[in-house]
């Protein structure tokens, strides 16, 4: 090759043009069998199974979403081929939330299954909604989208949809585009979206004609779960691989270089599904799960004093090095700091219009008045950068930021200073790392890739079989693929937000009982005591462990193998 050839080679590159997703973008998708006739994928009938779904909240729910609930509280099961899938429909689908990885492959199988449909994109997620930002896919965008990771092509946002001007907003949208349906591709925000739409556009046209919406599950946290019906949201899988890969290594490098600790963070917001699956997948020192922290209601200062002792015993074996795993919601599940969050966004909530330009030490100084005796000391005893973390701003749904909490930093300070007043002359050298971002966009994992296809198969199918308020899933993921739907009135809850309390979707957190938490709880001493970790390296695409489920999914469906199959 020739130095003008090699430069011209590297120029094909631009663009996400890259030999890897070159390579990626030719991989087959596969779809379950319920899909497939002669070769060719097909919509798919659906038929009752597995009973009602219902809620706790199911007054509150009745009385919000009475037309939704009438007609979704079964779930659903494919069963054969649609016989008369209805053609000439408009088809909206967008976006939203964070990033995770598979989406573009839900597009690809929407638009393979509304074949004789029109099927638009909506840019930049709820907003682009409201602005009535539309364009129409077209096949020619398919073969660019195929495996790709990021939800680039659409962009997203985290705009939520709930006052009486917004739904009036999309009802125009929908009927300036002449939409019969919507697909919103989510987390549990974002399908609480879904079900509030699916309500207001019941029967938005004149002639009584409602417009649909279909659920997609996505969030790389990996809570969008409901037992055997939804095993795991998209983008799981491949944000945990890209994990462990980082924590491998780094684990690796302290068993040769045997003079640091490691304090990781890693995103999942509430859940710790992320983390106790990249445990599960590297075997580190310390693995904390904040949902174990909350239900055994333990102190901040009795976990600093957990990774305190593990640092001295393992000091006094030889061994100053370790990597302490922290889920990005360790700080809100821990009671006292829960309880504190509580009435930090009480006091903003009561004083929004003061505090809304004011600089956040201030804001911290005044927040710190608000609060009861013991919640403002033990906001006065942290340090002052996360003082002002806990009262910045939070998002539009209510939520902490907590990717903008310095988790890790918080604790390896508690700890340096535990370990320096515990035993002085115990050596520690902490580096700190958050992984977060780094797995949210990345090319996706086989798995996520083909399940993203057939969750677009199963979301386009429901919108043929005329159905509403729905989310799609596919099942028994070791054995083809089943696709299902799960009424979204049904997953439900009630919850405390912003001091008050709302229906939103529930977020599926680890349990005690879970067979992948006892799994990890059975071995972790020994993981902490004999160094027993694993590097499972870069996810594969090719070759043998490229049908690896996460361990986590397979383990809590009782699964038999650790391989999926469509
Ligand atoms: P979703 O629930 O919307 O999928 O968000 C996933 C997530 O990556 C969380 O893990 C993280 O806490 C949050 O988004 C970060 O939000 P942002 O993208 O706004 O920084």
């Amino acid at each position: 090759m020739s130095l003008q050839e090699v430069e011209e080679s590297l120029e094909s590159t631009e663009q996400n043009n890259s030999f890897f997703e070159k390579a990626v973008r030719l991989l087959g998708l596969p779809a379950c069998k319920a899909f497939l006739r002669d070769g060719q994928v097909m919509p798919v009938n659906f038929v009752p199974y597995g009973g009602v779904v219902t809620t706790p909240a199911r007054q509150t729910v009745a009385r919000l979403f009475p037309k939704t609930l009438a007609g979704a509280t079964l779930m659903l099961a494919a069963d054969g081929a649609n016989p008369r899938p209805r053609p000439g429909l408009r088809v909206a689908a967008l976006f939203s939330g964070g990033p995770a990885s598979g989406g573009h492959n839900v597009i690809v199988g929407l638009k393979r299954i509304l074949k004789g449909n029109t099927l638009l994109g909506v840019r930049g997620g709820p907003a682009g909604l409201l602005a009535g930002d539309l364009f129409e896919i077209q096949d020619g965008d398919l073969p660019r989208l195929a495996n790709t990771g990021g939800f680039d092509f659409l962009g997203t946002d985290r705009t939520r949809i709930r006052t009486k001007e917004q739904l009036g907003l999309v009802e125009n949208i929908c009927l300036k585009h002449s939409l019969d349906a919507i697909v919103i591709i989510g987390g549990d925000d974002s399908n609480t979206n879904a079900v509030t739409l699916a309500e207001h556009l019941f029967s938005v046209y004149p002639d009584g004609k409602g417009v649909q919406v279909i659920g997609v599950p996505k969030t790389m946290d990996g809570d969008l779960q409901y037992g055997h019906h939804l095993p795991v949201s998209f983008g799981f899988d491949t944000a945990t691989k890209v994990y462990s890969e980082l924590v491998g290594n780094i684990l690796q490098d302290t068993l040769s270089s045997r003079k640091y600790w490691h304090f990781i963070r890693l995103m999942g917001r509430t859940a710790s599904h992320v983390t106790l699956e990249v445990a599960l997948q590297t075997k580190p020192t310390v693995t904390l799960i904040a949902e174990e922290l909350s239900w055994q209601r333990r102190t901040l200062r009795s976990v600093v004093d957990e990774i305190s002792h593990a640092v001295i015993t393992r000091s006094a074996s030889g061994k100053d090095y370790g990597v302490v795993l922290v889920p990005e919601g360790l700080l809100e599940a821990i009671p006292e700091v829960g309880e504190l969050l509580e009435q930090i966004d009480i006091a903003i909530a009561r004083h929004a219009a003061d505090i809304a330009a004011m600089p956040l030490d201030q804001r911290a100084r005044l927040i710190a008045e608000q609060l009861d005796a013991d919640k403002s000391a033990l906001f006065r005893s942290l340090p002052g950068y996360m003082q002002e973390t806990l009262v910045a701003d939070r998002d539009a749904h209510g939520n902490l930021r907590v990717s903008q909490i310095q988790t890790e930093i918080l604790l390896g300070d508690l700890v340096t200073a535990r370990v320096a007043e515990l035993s002085s002359d115990t050596p520690l050298a902490i580096n700190h790392h958050f992984f977060g971002y780094e797995g949210r966009c990345g090319v996706p994992t086989r798995f996520d890739a083909a399940f993203c296809y057939n969750l677009g198969l199963t979301a386009g199918s429901l919108v043929l079989d005329g159905r509403t308020g729905y989310m799609a899933s596919v099942t028994d993921l070791d054995k083809g693929g089943v696709p299902v739907a799960i009424p979204l009135p049904g997953m439900l809850h009630e919850e405390e937000r912003d001091g008050k309390t709302e229906v939103v979707i529930q977020k599926a957190l680890v349990t005690q009982s879970s067979p992948a938490f006892r799994f990890f709880a059975a071995r972790r001493e020994q993981w902490m005591r004999d160094d027993r970790i694993s590097s499972p390296g870069p996810r594969q695409l090719w070759g043998t462990s490229a049908d690896q489920l996460p361990f986590t999914v397979a383990l809590n469906q009782g699964y038999d193998s650790l391989r999926f199959r469509f």
